[in-house]
């Protein structure tokens, strides 16, 4: 059983000088565990993120249990399964998180379909209640499977002489690099059995957890006394002010439910649902690159707004704590507030920057 209360990391006596900052951002290179048990006590108003999901996406260190070792290196992790490892680096970002926010502050965070009951856990463990679970639809997922058949016949030592392999450049987008144009054919009677059989579905859905820091007492003592503790309900309404709903859509996954189901109470079904329209997948020149680095795991920007739309007062003071390229940046500071970030990766720093330039001229 994870440590459900590691202490933050005592490794900096104050948070260092941030690498960006003006009136709407400010941005910290550094491991979001050590920084924000540094930030100024119940200065923020709230959350909103895409961390690591724990599955070693891409191979990528930041997503895997190495990259979460690295952060907590005061706690003995010997003997911990890679689940456990990532529960308890979870709860340490949401202990320092839990610090920085004001009480009744809410938290957005994107999780993995495998993996955020792991999340959920250690931000429970945090101390923050879990309100809800938005289930964001997209159509952007790449089926990472194992095919079975495949693979069986090399474990046999055969090679399929029809089998048609493409190396493809996604460029950030998720999913595969090698794109397989034609699987061949069966050569072992094992290969043949076992044709058409693999381990993975298409990842269609990406939970968002809803978690809110406790409020000092009643919820309109803590929304009178702190400003936080609601949510904007008008400000997220969407198709002529409609009630915010925990289902979201991208916009070929609308589309899909539309021809499924045709129309109800006369109108198309999915108009019931938020659409990020013109969001489908983070078109190019959303997804930024400066000096040949871009992000492979970025968020569409239309969906970012409306979740910092959704959980943080007006003008208030929204954290990022895995900035990336900087979506939830560029989507707090375009809708007028103002936003901490922390990224731990140098080589993002300019991708975030190009966001904000990009804001600023907009
Ligand atoms: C899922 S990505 C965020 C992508 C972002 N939503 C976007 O649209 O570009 C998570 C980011 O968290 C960063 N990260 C991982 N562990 C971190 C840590 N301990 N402290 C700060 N940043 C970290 C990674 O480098 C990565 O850029």
């Amino acid at each position: 059983m994870p440590d459900p209360t590691p202490s933050p990391a005592p490794r900096l006596a104050e948070i260092p000088a941030p690498v960006f900052a003006d009136e709407r951002a400010t941005l910290y290179l550094g491991d979001t565990v050590e920084l924000l048990p540094l930030l100024p006590e119940a200065s923020i108003d709230a959350l909103v993120t895409d961390p690591p999901y724990g599955l070693s996406f891409n191979g990528q260190a930041w997503d895997d249990a190495s990259g979460f070792r690295e952060s907590l290196p005061h706690i003995d992790m010997t003997g911990m399964s890679a689940p456990e490892v990532f529960e308890t680096w979870c709860t340490a970002w949401a202990a320092g998180a839990l610090h920085a926010l004001k009480p009744g502050a809410y938290v957005a965070a994107f999780g993995g379909a495998r993996t955020w009951h792991r999340m959920v856990r250690g931000i429970e463990n945090a101390g923050f209640e879990i309100r809800d679970q938005i289930a964001w639809l997209h159509t952007t997922g790449m089926p990472k499977s194992l095919d079975l058949s495949h693979t069986i016949d090399k474990h046999h030592g055969m090679q399929r002489a029809d089998r048609v392999v493409q190396a493809t450049d996604h460029d950030g987008v998720l999913g595969a690099t090698r794109t397989v144009l034609s699987k061949g054919t069966p050569v072992t009677e094992d290969a043949t059995r076992w044709e058409g059989w693999g381990t993975a579905l298409r990842p269609a859905f990406e939970p968002i957890i809803i978690a809110r820091k406790p409020p000092e007492g009643s919820v309109v003592r803590n929304v009178l006394s702190h400003g936080v503790g609601g949510l904007n309900i008008d400000g997220a309404g969407f198709a002529d002010g409609r009630w915010p709903t925990n289902v979201a859509f991208d916009a070929s996954q609308a589309d899909a439910l539309d021809v499924l189901t045709g129309t109800w109470q006369s109108e198309s079904l999915s108009r019931k649902f938020p659409i990020f329209r013109f969001d489908r997948k983070p078109s190019a020149a959303e997804r930024p690159r400066a000096f040949g680095v871009s992000h492979s795991t970025v968020k569409p920007l239309a969906l970012m707004r409306w979740l910092v739309t959704l959980v943080t007062p007006p003008r208030g003071m929204v954290l990022e704590p895995f900035a990336g390229s900087g979506t939830t940046v560029e989507a707090a500071a375009g809708a007028g507030f103002c936003v901490v970030a922390v990224e731990k990766d140098a080589a993002y720093v300019p991708l975030v920057r190009s966001r904000l330039d990009r804001s600023s001229r907009a």
